[in-house]
């Protein structure tokens, strides 16, 4: 029989923890036993999520950083391996949508590099920050939150879909580079997840969004968690260079 959770005692370094997503996976690796620095630009919501959770005392290390801003990024790592130690893991769940909903002859270009500095940017500095420490340990799992929008494309959202498509693309480089490393580098596309993020959708968008997904249904966050615990954990260790779906039957590929 096998009980024993294969990251407990390890440390996770989970972004967009404040929210949604990054959320329920920063509860979900403390759950498993895991120390998580729980990231995010907003202090109230990750200051709640360590002084709230309930299942592992003192596992949870709120850090305020801004992805917009790429020494805040660095610090940020460095805070969080001055607080827990080396780490093992990383689940980058930071993302926007930014503003959305028209065609791009009227998107306007500012609003776009917003988009990609929140996006794909910040996971560049943010995999720079962390690698050459976990490759010099010869261990470290680097997830990236992209999208199903990064495969396919959705309409109407120009920038959220061309960044996630360059998480899909970095990671599938990064991956290569490191693959004798003790270093895996993947992402995860999923379809439309409960979530803040997607509730801030049209009807029109989110009826056009949903019907594309053979299962009928948004994902839930603990779908997401429950793949991403697996992913980052030691078990997973001859898969680098991947995007895992969870889209419902939407992407077969
Ligand atoms: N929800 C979905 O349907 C869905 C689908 C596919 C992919 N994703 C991806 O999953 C990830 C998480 O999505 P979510 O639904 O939980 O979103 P969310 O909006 O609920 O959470 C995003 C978090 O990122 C933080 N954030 C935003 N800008 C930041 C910045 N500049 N610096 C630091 N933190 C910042 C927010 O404060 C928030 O806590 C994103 O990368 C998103 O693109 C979501």
């Amino acid at each position: 029989m096998k009980s024993a959770s294969p990251i407990a005692g390890q440390h996770f370094y989970v972004s967009g923890a404040g929210s949604g997503i990054g959320r329920v996976i920063t509860l979900e690796l403390a759950a498993r036993g895991a120390k998580v620095s729980a990231i995010d630009i907003n202090t109230q919501a990750i200051n709640e999520l360590a002084s709230n959770d309930s299942t592992s005392k003192d596992s949870i290390y709120p850090i305020t950083a801004d992805f917009t801003n790429d020494d805040s990024i660095i610090q940020s790592v460095h805070q969080a391996e001055k607080h827990f130690g080396p780490l093992h893991g990383l689940v980058n769940c930071v993302g926007i949508l930014g503003k959305n909903g028209m065609k791009i002859e009227d998107l306007e270009i500012d609003d776009f590099d917003f988009v990609y500095r929140v996006n794909l940017r910040s996971a560049v500095v943010l995999t720079k920050a962390v690698i050459a420490g976990m490759a010099a340990r010869k261990y470290g799992r680097i997830l990236h939150l992209a999208s199903i929008s990064g495969k396919e494309g959705n309409p109407f959202l120009v920038a959220y879909s061309a960044t996630k498509a360059g998480i899909i693309a970095m990671v599938k480089s990064v991956g290569k580079e490191y693959p004798d490393s003790g270093v895996t580098i993947n992402a995860m596309a999923p379809a439309l997840i409960e979530s803040p993020m997607s509730a801030s959708f049209s009807e029109a968008q989110m009826t056009l969004l949903k019907s594309r997904i053979p299962m009928g249904r948004l994902g839930k966050p603990e779908e997401v968690a429950n793949l991403a615990a697996w992913i980052v954990s030691p078990e997973c260790s001859f898969t680098t260079g991947f995007t895992f779906d969870l889209s419902g039957g939407r992407a077969t590929y």
